[in-house]
């Protein structure tokens, strides 16, 4: 019992760490993009939806913009931490790079690689295995979420150890910005926890590795249109690339309540509320002020006004995306590159790992 409360007042201080720093990191884009690096990623496993377009997004647009080096890594090995490779991954990665591209991530300004490709990240696994001990791994929330969510009776060597895993894309090639959601925050306690005892153990005098820190998003969280959390799996998100048809049809099904009138009110009626900040984030309103305007109007009426402005807020995304997806090639190209650029700052980072650790022959 006292463990676990231990572990949440670890959380609740990890949290609150990460919000006062990552205000303090948003004062500094502004005064010296050039600082930073960032560093994100996604796992392949079907389309992007509204969640991630608000959620993560839309901020990784703004700090590329911002002139922020921004590194994006398509988390293929993280597909099998539960799973079997599927056939249709190499369909998913170019689905999530077209996600990309379409919202807006430029590849001339953003290097956008699958970690699978470049070897040399791969290898930073086995010193950084050897910095975590076994009781380091088991405590971590997100993992044992994730082994539950899994279905599976015990946890691959993989699901168990793929936060380190995480560390080497974070580290390899010196990311020091991490844009997370909160679940991802133990991954990067992990992260800072291995470079300290990397620089510790073979780079005393000069910390060879710097310690990343959590950018925490202040999006609102979405939830999926039966009023669940959001997710591919559950059929209630809608997709960036969704058609508008397919966006009508989900809507159209999304769970509401008996009160005709509509409010924005989260806490008491979470569903109509959910649907209202969807609107008002695609019109770049106040919640509020949505649901003053349909007040006696009632579900069918939010539903309208909701469907409309999702089409017309991704209107050209959907456009831009249609066309990537047709000719794959721009694609293609974009991961080549990306694929070319992360290597050679892997292989750079392993060339002096290598040195540190005395492991040149
Ligand atoms: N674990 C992240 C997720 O599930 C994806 C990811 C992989 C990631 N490597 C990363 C995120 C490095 C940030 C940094 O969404």
């Amino acid at each position: 019992m006292s463990q676990v409360s231990l572990e949440d007042r670890d959380a609740e201080a990890s949290l609150a760490h990460a919000r006062a720093r990552s205000a303090r990191l948003e004062a500094a884009f502004d005064r010296d993009p050039s600082g930073y690096r960032v560093l994100t990623g996604d796992r392949p496993t079907g389309p992007l939806h509204l969640g991630h377009y608000f959620g993560t997004l839309l901020n990784r647009v703004r700090l590329q913009n911002l002139g922020v080096q921004t590194i994006v890594v398509v988390a293929d090995y993280q597909t099998i931490i539960d799973r079997d490779s599927p056939s249709s991954l190499p369909g998913d990665v170019d689905e999530l790079v077209a996600d990309y591209l379409a919202v807006g991530i430029d590849p001339h300004r953003t290097t956008v690689f699958a970690h699978s490709q470049v070897p040399e990240l791969n290898q930073l696994m086995i010193p950084f295995l050897s910095l975590v001990s076994v009781p380091e791994l088991a405590r971590n929330p997100t993992v044992k979420e994730e082994t539950v969510a899994s279905g599976l009776p015990v946890a691959s060597g993989l699901l168990f150890t793929y936060p380190v895993h995480q560390a080497a894309d974070i580290l390899f090639c010196h990311g020091n910005v991490v844009p997370v959601g909160r679940d991802q925050l133990p991954h990067l306690e992990m992260t800072r926890l291995i470079a300290r005892r990397f620089n510790q153990r073979y780079s005393p005098g000069e910390p060879f590795f710097g310690e990343p820190e959590a950018l925490l998003s202040d999006a609102p969280r979405l939830l999926g249109t039966d009023g669940q959390k959001m997710s591919k799996s559950r059929n209630n998100a809608i997709a960036i690339g969704a058609t508008e048809d397919q966006t009508a049809r989900l809507i159209r099904a999304a769970k509401t309540d008996s009160n005709r009138r509509i409010t924005y009110d989260p806490i008491g009626r979470p569903e109509v509320s959910n649907l209202v900040l969807l609107a008002a984030l695609c019109l770049g309103r106040e919640p509020r002020d949505v649901a003053e305007e349909i007040g006696s109007g009632g579900s069918s009426a939010l539903k309208r006004v909701l469907t409309e402005a999702v089409n017309e807020r991704l209107r050209s995304v959907r456009s831009s995306r249609s066309a990537l997806i047709e000719d794959r090639s721009v694609l293609r190209e974009v991961i080549t590159a990306g694929t070319e650029t992360a290597g050679a700052m892997a292989t750079e980072t392993l060339r002096s790992v290598r040195r540190l650790m005395h492991t040149i022959y």
